[in-house]
């Protein structure tokens, strides 16, 4: 089989880091970056880091408007698949990166596979909400993390080809895990020794563009007593410069850049509490059974929020310090996710199709 796979953003990497080894084995698979994340430590560190292949094509797409990026990587997107001339577009999650190999590989003569489908956060205003209906409706086939993405996928009339395959974020989780623990040295780094802390990331345009948003969330941070570290997002740094808040933060937080996979596995697995708006970071935090409070008011994890592990506050002052004051650990057992074995999964349901 000939399979182009499609990355861009920064969680695509590690999932990318979980499949495209496996498809790799015993299939020919020509990797493509579309340049959605371009910086250093949003990009290049996990290629270097993590054992994955190097991309065979950059479409150098950079950040634009969506439609400016979307329709930039379309139209390079397209090109290689009449040069390459693939059996399978594979592409993952919900960004403008995964929307453009939707829309490129519906119109193609290939299978068009979706990994991380049937999602929702039943919010239309996010733009991954949008991508991901969009894409899971053009796939030939989808891939479903949990029992209930398979069953959107089913309300929504598009199960004939969909496959609870777990989450493939399990997968490079459990993969790196130890090796995160041992070789990672960012506690040192940071002087982060036996006192708690609270690890927070804050991206979504929601959160980071609306400047009372974001001040109420980095003041209520701030107050908390425990050291606050910030591994933030460009686009949050500039928001910060923009609402004119980035010297107040840098007084109040340790305020760094983005770490790779390896550092940031080691500080979500010694954090006290994780505060995010993350998707990829409420898993994780679910797998490594670390206390997540969640800056949104709906999720598309909701398992997390179920298993007592995960509370949804918004940006809401009370809520945010509640949350930070009563952490709530799971209380369950269960594996909404699967069991760290969905590339496998991918690959032989790629192997066994036949429309
Ligand atoms: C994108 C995804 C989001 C995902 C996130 C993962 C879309 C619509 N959004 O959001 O779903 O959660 O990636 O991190 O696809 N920038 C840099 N350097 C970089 C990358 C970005 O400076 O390497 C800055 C640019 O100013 C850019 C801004 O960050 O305009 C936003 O980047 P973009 O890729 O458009 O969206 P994200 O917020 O990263
Ligand atoms: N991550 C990382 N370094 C960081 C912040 C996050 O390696 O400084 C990893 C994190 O472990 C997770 C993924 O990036 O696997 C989450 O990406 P992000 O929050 O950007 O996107 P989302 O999951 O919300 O789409």
């Amino acid at each position: 089989m000939k399979i182009i796979s499609v990355v861009g953003a920064r969680p695509q990497f590690i999932k990318a880091y979980a499949v495209s080894n496996e498809l790799r084995k015993e299939h020919d698979e020509i990797l493509v970056h579309t340049g959605q994340h371009y910086d250093e430590e949003m990009s290049d560190v996990f290629f270097e880091e993590l054992d994955i292949p190097r991309p065979d094509h950059n479409l150098g797409v950079g950040s634009g408007s969506h439609a400016t990026q979307t329709a930039e990587m379309m139209i390079g997107l397209e090109e290689l698949v009449h040069r390459h001339e693939p059996d399978v577009m594979l592409c993952y999650g919900d960004t403008n990166s995964t929307l453009a190999t939707g829309v490129v590989g519906s119109k193609e003569d290939v299978t068009l596979a979706h990994v991380e489908a049937g999602l929702r956060s039943f919010n239309r205003e996010m733009p991954e909400e949008v991508n991901r209906v969009l894409t899971d409706h053009a796939a030939d086939i989808l891939f479903a993390p949990s029992e209930r993405a398979m069953n959107h996928l089913e309300s929504e009339g598009i199960d004939e080809y969909a496959y609870n395959a777990g989450d493939v974020m399990y997968d490079a989780l459990l993969s790196v895990r130890e090796k995160a623990v041992a070789q990672s040295d960012v506690l040192e780094e940071l002087n982060l020794w036996d006192d708690p802390y609270i690890l927070a990331t804050v991206h979504r345009p929601r959160n980071t563009d609306n400047s009372e948003r974001l001040e109420t969330i980095l003041e209520t941070l701030a107050a908390d007593e425990r050291r606050v570290i910030l591994p933030a997002h460009p686009r949050t740094v500039n928001r910060l410069e923009q609402h004119g808040l980035l010297d107040a933060i840098e007084e109040e937080a340790t305020l760094i850049d983005p770490v790779g996979y390896l550092d940031f596995i080691k500080l979500q697995a010694n954090a006290d509490v994780i505060v995010t708006d993350s998707g990829g970071i409420q898993k994780e935090a679910f797998f490594l059974d670390v206390p997540c409070v969640t800056l949104r008011e709906e999720t598309e994890w909701p398992e997390t929020v179920e298993s007592g592990g995960n509370v949804l506050v918004g940006a809401n002052q009370e809520a945010i310090q509640d949350a930070l004051t009563n952490l709530s650990h799971s209380t369950s057992d269960a594996e909404p996710y699967g069991d760290g074995n969905a590339a496998r999964e991918i690959r032989g349901v790629l192997e066994g199709y036949d429309k």
